[in-house]
């Protein structure tokens, strides 16, 4: 039997409620392909600041290191939000992301054909939308030094090397070549020497692709391409505030934010979560939807694991359940048969993943 190690981390919000479905669902791939799945959980965010004090505990940061994978909810809420910076949730999970060394996020923006009216722009537009984004993720202004506050005057840096773009414009020419073939890179480079650089190197890095054809865009031009005519898009690679700020853009594309996840790889150990927030303003409500954390579940079987079947078969699931009609809250406006809870979510799509 195949033996496989889970990081799991709930985190704050809605963050337990989803994360309890995706572990559902894994346990219904576990059933149907044979395998054992083990999970340990680790505290990160507000969960972690209430017991131990801090965002991110020394414990977290060397389980993440002995495990296969670690599937990852939300963190984050008003609870936290007047703490020093380097005690706030999202530095947590800023300093898991380094630490782990996750330096390529990968956001797919896909438009399911069941959801085409879900989305708040025209069906033509949007239907048949299968974007990735590849966002750098531990890089970038979120990270660059110096960076200072004071209350007359503030500043960040954004920084990248030719190595940190080498190697995320490779991760993104080598999906493409598993995808459409097209590439295209978004900078500011008319305005920041460090988008200068960028556009440089992934035009160097693109030498060795020679079957995938690259474009670069301007981060501006490019939010208004998305909504425009995002089917002009495959694959995206981009800097760490441009990609954050393009995949939330994206999401919407498809609809709810609640449908996408992601995957942060590059290193042995990879991170899944979906892209959305904890949501403190629906937590307990069981009207999530836990589709992005279960779809982040089946990137990590597929990215994380190596078992593609395996993470397909949740997929069908999750197209199924969209097929038949069932809708969370978020989606309940668009041609549902049944309204259902998170948990009932949850059951459904793990029930298929039996079966389909
Ligand atoms: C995301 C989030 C995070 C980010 C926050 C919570 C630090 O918005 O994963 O996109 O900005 O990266
Ligand atoms: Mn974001």
């Amino acid at each position: 039997m195949k033996q496989y190690k889970i990081g799991i981390i709930k985190g704050d919000g809605i963050g337990p409620e989803i994360v309890d479905e995706a572990i559902n669902v894994l346990d219904a791939v576990a059933a149907r392909f044979g395998f054992n799945f083990e999970y340990h959980e680790f505290l990160l965010g507000g969960a972690a600041i209430d017991e131990t004090g801090v965002p991110l505990p020394e414990e977290t940061l060397k389980g993440v290191q002995k495990v296969d994978a670690v599937l990852f909810g939300a963190i984050g809420g008003p609870k936290w939000d007047n703490l020093e910076r380097h005690l706030r949730p999202e530095t947590g999970l800023l300093g898991l992301r380094k630490a782990m060394g996750t330096f390529a996020n990968l956001r797919p923006a896909i438009v399911y054909d069941e959801l085409v009216n879900a989305s708040t722009l025209k069906p033509e537009v949007v239907k048949g939308v299968d974007i990735m984004v590849v966002r750098e993720l531990t890089g970038g202004i979120y990270f660059g030094k110096p960076r200072e506050y004071t209350p007359n005057k503030a500043y960040n840096t954004m920084v990248y090397t030719k190595e940190e773009i080498e190697r995320i414009a490779k991760v993104a020419f080598e999906i493409a070549q598993k995808r459409s073939k097209r590439v295209t890179s978004v900078d500011k480079a008319n305005v920041l020497e460090v988008s200068q650089l960028w556009r440089e190197v992934v035009e160097e890095v693109s030498k060795d692709y020679p079957d995938v054809e690259l474009t670069h865009m301007y981060v501006d031009n490019a939010a208004m391409q998305l909504i425009r005519d995002p089917k002009q898009f495959d694959v995206i690679v981009t800097g760490n505030i441009f990609g954050d700020i393009l995949s939330d853009a994206a999401s919407m594309l498809s609809g709810s934010i609640g449908l996408l996840p992601s995957a942060s790889i590059g290193s042995k150990v990879g991170l899944y979560e979906p892209i959305h927030g904890s949501a403190p303003d629906i937590a307990g409500q069981g009207i999530a939807n836990p589709i992005a954390t279960i779809a982040s579940a089946a990137m990590m079987l597929k990215y994380g694991l190596n078992e593609i079947e395996a993470a397909d078969t949740i997929d069908r699931a999750i197209k199924k359940v969209l097929a038949d009609g069932y809708r969370t809250k978020d989606i309940a406006a668009f041609d549902a048969k049944e309204v259902v809870s998170t948990t009932e979510m949850g059951s459904i799509i793990a029930n298929y993943v039996a079966k389909v």
